[in-house]
């Protein structure tokens, strides 16, 4: 696989890339603005929390004939909540005619067919297939994180990622932190200063209070009420290792240059404990194995009352680098002497910068202090590589550091070591390849209103892990 990043490939494999496809595809990538058209039109599914705020910052770009076109969501009242937001943020650009709001778990198809670039953010167990849907229909993709639940899912991503490289398609996953200049910068400290010289461990952390819980409503189906309830079911969510902490697991990969070999851990339910929780966890901690027997050990928690952290660190034969997502990055050698901190603005860093670097200290966040909002950037990079024609496809770093995430919880569901190969061939899928509002549940509750639960180093009925 390919891990890249924001622009990953040189100019000359993009050329060789395009002259390799047939002329159809290319017509299909520039029916927007490269094809000198002043609109492109953007479609929304799943407009809930983050596809709201990923709408709003596609049409808050700079780029001149953006457009909100179609909206869908599993929930007519959910699409049209959002749409009045947005009409309230961006009056002049939000051109949905009433014809064009969906609903249902067919409503993508058609927000696919009449839009130029469309916005995933449904809940993840979708993302294979509705990608699928938009590249085959020769559409340019945001797509929030994590992109699948399953290897299957994983396989279907990185199989139409190649598609949207020969269709000459654009794609942006959401995991920010690739488009925040602290972790560039930390990046570019790591491999082009070697500040901290060769990495040979690290810890990565998503250790939270919780997550919403959204009650059964009278009438609903089954399905309907899970699709609603999403967090707590694998098939729609892939337990919060996939659907947080991949940003952590994602920055690990990141700077180790791929993924893992294999993974062992453990995991559980202790404050979580009730039936109505569904099937996830409350706490998993994975040991990730790289190549050269590097480690990075990852912790992710839903409880109150303990240690929160949502960070990264890393040790190298030189020192040690500090990251998280409020800009507070920095790096000591191995006597505690700081060597590098991340200054906002995109400042020249190193010693001096850490000397002086007393002007941040008590920023709580990098966006406070000059640096330009990654959710932001992705969008502005996105369009702008739609508008110049310049290759832009994170399908597959997407898909990697979710299949890393999806073995974290074979490794914590399972109880045993799992090696990356046996989790990327898995043919265990959660997430059915076609739901409608018909299909049966893919998980019910038994009589007593139990879901049921993976046990570590049990078989568990219902539950199926690698
Ligand atoms: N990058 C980030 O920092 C970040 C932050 C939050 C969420 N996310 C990701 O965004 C995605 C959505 O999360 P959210 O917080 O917005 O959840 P949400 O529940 O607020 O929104 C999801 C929406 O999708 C709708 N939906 C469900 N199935 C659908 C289907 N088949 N077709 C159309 N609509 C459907 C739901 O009704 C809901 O309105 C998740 O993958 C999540 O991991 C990313």
């Amino acid at each position: 696989m390919n891990p890249t990043s924001p622009t990953p490939n040189t100019r000359r494999e993009f050329l060789g890339k395009t002259a390799a496809v047939g002329a159809g595809a290319l017509t299909v990538a520039q029916s927007a603005w490269a094809a000198g058209s002043d609109q492109i039109k953007v479609g929304l599914i799943g407009s809930g929390g983050r596809g709201s705020g990923a709408a709003n910052q596609a049409l808050s770009t700079k780029q001149e004939g953006v457009v909100l076109h179609a909206i869908c969501d599993a929930f007519k009242e959910k699409a049209e909540g959002a749409l009045s937001n947005l009409r309230t943020k961006h009056a002049d650009k939000v051109k949905v005619d009433d014809s064009r709001i969906f609903s249902g778990l067919d409503g993508y198809k058609k927000v696919i067919d009449s839009c130029d670039l469309v916005i995933l953010t449904t809940p993840p167990g979708f993302r294979p297939y509705h990608f699928e849907a938009a590249i085959l229909a020769g559409k340019h993709v945001f797509m929030e994180k994590p992109v699948a639940v399953d290897a299957p899912g994983v396989r279907k991503v990185l199989e139409m990622a190649k598609v949207a490289d020969e269709k000459n398609l654009k794609v942006v996953v959401g995991l920010q932190r690739r488009y925040q200049n602290c972790y560039q910068d930390a990046l570019r400290q790591v491999k082009e200063q070697d500040i901290i010289g060769e990495i040979v461990a690290g810890q990565v952390y998503w250790n939270g209070g919780g997550i919403w819980f959204r009650d059964r409503q009278p009438g609903q189906s089954e399905l309907m009420y899970q699709v609603n309830n999403w967090y707590h079911f694998t098939w729609l969510c892939g337990d919060h290792i996939n659907e947080q902490h991949i940003h952590n697991i994602d920055v690990a990969n990141w700077f180790l240059g791929g993924p893992p070999v294999s993974a062992q851990g453990m995991g559980g339910r202790q404050q979580r404990v009730d039936k109505k929780w569904g099937q996830i966890y409350d706490h998993h901690y994975v040991e990730y194995t790289y190549a050269n027997g590097v480690r990075v050990n990852s912790q992710c928690r839903h409880q109150s009352g303990v240690y929160n952290a949502v960070r990264e660190e890393f040790t190298g034969t030189k020192g040690k680098i500090y990251l998280d997502n409020a800009g507070r990055c920095y790096a000591n050698n191995h006597k505690g002497e700081t060597i590098w901190k991340y200054r906002p603005g995109g400042a020249a860093s190193g010693a001096d910068a850490a000397a002086d670097g007393a002007a941040a200290k008590g920023r709580r966040n990098a966006r406070r202090s000059g640096d330009p909002d990654p959710y932001q950037v992705e969008h502005d990079t996105l369009q702008a590589a739609i508008r110049d024609n310049k290759p832009l496809n994170n399908a597959y770093y997407g898909a990697e550091s979710t299949m890393t995430a999806v073995l974290g919880r074979m490794a914590t569901y399972s109880g045993k070591e799992i090696k990356w190969e046996e989790a990327l061939n898995s043919k265990v899928q959660h997430m059915p390849a076609i739901v409608t509002t018909e299909t049966k549940a893919p998980v019910e509750p038994n009589a007593d209103g139990w879901y049921p639960i993976a046990i570590p180093g049990q078989k568990v009925p219902g539950v199926e892990i690698v």
